[in-house]
């Protein structure tokens, strides 16, 4: 009676992902590297089709042939250790998952080497946090597609189920590709964050409104376009008080150090971005906004010495000041995809992984972290056009553009005239004002580097090469 699929990993998402497993029907090895996780979480489980192992080779022989075996564990080394360990012990045409957040360069070099045992590898991402992976994750495996068809019929029954019934999982494309995917599923989610936390502060800060107001604001936004798992649980966030405190009218957000961690998927997409020549300024400017925020006593020191504007300098804000924020964090959210979608297409070409971008936004639509009621438009929109180049050509992200650009750069300048930074909020109205322009003064840039260099430029009457004699030579 060997198992049907195996999980090694018992930190909390590999443990509900195996329940999740279990829960359709199907009987889970599990397996730790220090024992007692295994047995403990098998002896809370008595009730469920787990099979502990405590050898990994006899969790490998406790599976059905071909092997499918989900690795949940560490992303770095831990993996490459474990894959060594498991490339010994398994056959040809067995299949390892990858279920962490593994850099995309790991998973192809991963990849590579296991195909040279005739093993399979998928690396897949897995959206949704410790409640996603038990209840319904969005899954983004990338690999070989043989080995994806090997583990479809599992993957479709646990992964989250949109609205209209699909489940959120789909063959993302070659080697790396699924933890590509995920990596800028990240970056979406920290741009999301950090368009939230800025308007958050600015209604704070320069409205005056109190955290209660603020609870109420943002669910009443989740109400609208913005309606969004981020939104509701910054609404949730916002009415929480101290627990660690006696009066009971603290809110916990006041209790928390503003430093905001990372872990690096949001940075690798930036630092791809970098490498494949996409113009992702927006999650750049929010893995920016992280790295400032650790930088609190320099902060402190600075909020002594560095004055902001002068009280007679600032501006009031409009009495439509908070429909006008919702109007300006919905056009930044949209022009954070546009780019992120970008970014895919490049990455695509430059990798030929062939995505599916519709495919990307409709797995998107439930369990993951990113998951909002928009990103039916983002499916929608490449449903009506599979090659759209940009989201902003889609005439319905171009009408929400242009009906809100107005509150975005309000919203802005309000920010930057009181003094509260706004780094991801004006990268997008930067973005699309760039986006847009007829001319940029990348010709000055070219003058100036033909003058010093004698770099060339080209011309916008003729082709070719051209090198201005800026001066004569000595
Ligand atoms: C998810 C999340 C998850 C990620 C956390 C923390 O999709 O479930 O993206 O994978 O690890 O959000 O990320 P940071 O610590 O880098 O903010």
């Amino acid at each position: 009676n060997q198992a049907d699929i195996g999980v090694i990993g018992m930190a909390v998402m590999g443990k509900n992902l195996a329940l999740n497993i279990e829960s359709h029907g199907y009987t889970v090895s599990v397996f730790n590297r220090t024992s007692a996780k295994t047995k403990s979480f098998v002896e809370n489980h008595e009730d469920k089709n787990l099979v502990p192992s405590f050898k990994l080779t006899d969790f490998v022989n406790s599976l059905k042939a071909p092997r499918k075996i989900i690795i949940m564990i560490k992303a770095g080394k831990p993996v490459d250790n474990i894959l060594n360990q498991l490339a010994s012990l398994l056959d040809k045409g067995d299949v390892i998952i990858d279920g962490g957040n593994a850099n995309f360069h790991d998973t192809i070099r991963r990849s590579a080497n296991l195909t040279k045992d005739g093993i399979y590898f998928l690396g897949m991402g897995v959206s949704g946090g410790e409640q996603g992976a038990l209840h319904g994750p969005s899954l983004m495996p990338g690999g070989q597609e043989k080995a994806y068809e090997m583990v479809k019929p599992i993957l479709t029954k646990i992964a989250a189920k949109a609205h209209d019934g699909t489940p959120c999982v789909t063959y993302v494309g070659p080697n790396g590709a699924g933890h590509y995917v995920k990596m800028i599923h990240n970056g979406i989610e920290y741009g999301d964050e950090e368009l939230i936390d800025e308007t958050y502060n600015l209604l704070r800060n320069i409205v005056g409104f109190n955290v209660d107001q603020l609870s109420k604001i943002f669910a009443k936004w989740n109400q609208g376009e913005l309606d969004s798992y981020l939104i509701k649980i910054t609404a949730d966030i916002l009415s929480r008080k101290d627990d660690l405190s006696s009066d009971q009218s603290v809110p916990i957000v006041d209790m928390i150090l503003d430093e905001g961690e990372n872990k690096g998927t949001g940075r690798w997409s930036s630092e791809d971005a970098m490498a494949i020549g996409a113009p992702q300024s927006l999650i750049t400017e929010s893995v920016f906004a992280r790295f400032i925020s650790m930088m609190k006593n320099q902060r402190m020191h600075a909020a002594q010495v560095l004055p902001g504007p002068e009280k007679k300098d600032q501006v009031k804000p409009d009495k439509d000041v908070v429909e006008e924020a919702c109007q300006a964090l919905y056009f930044g959210k949209i022009m954070s995809y546009a780019q992120g979608f970008v970014q895919l297409e490049m990455a695509s070409k430059t990798y030929k992984w062939h995505l599916k971008y519709g495919k990307l936004a409709q797995i998107w639509r439930a369990g993951c972290i990113i998951r909002a009621k928009f990103l039916q438009k983002i499916t929608d929109a490449f449903a009506k056009k599979p090659n759209l180049q940009n989201l902003l050509m889609d005439s319905y992200f171009a009408g929400i553009a242009k009906k809100y650009q107005k509150s975005a750069r309000k919203i802005v300048a309000l920010a930057t005239l009181d003094g509260i930074p706004v780094p991801c909020l004006s990268a997008a109205v930067s973005y699309y004002d760039s986006f847009r322009a007829k001319v940029l003064p990348a010709n000055l840039l070219q003058a100036q580097r033909d003058y010093f260099g004698a770099h060339t430029y080209h011309r916008i009457d003729r082709p070719g090469t051209f090198h201005y004699t800026w001066y004569k030579e000595e």
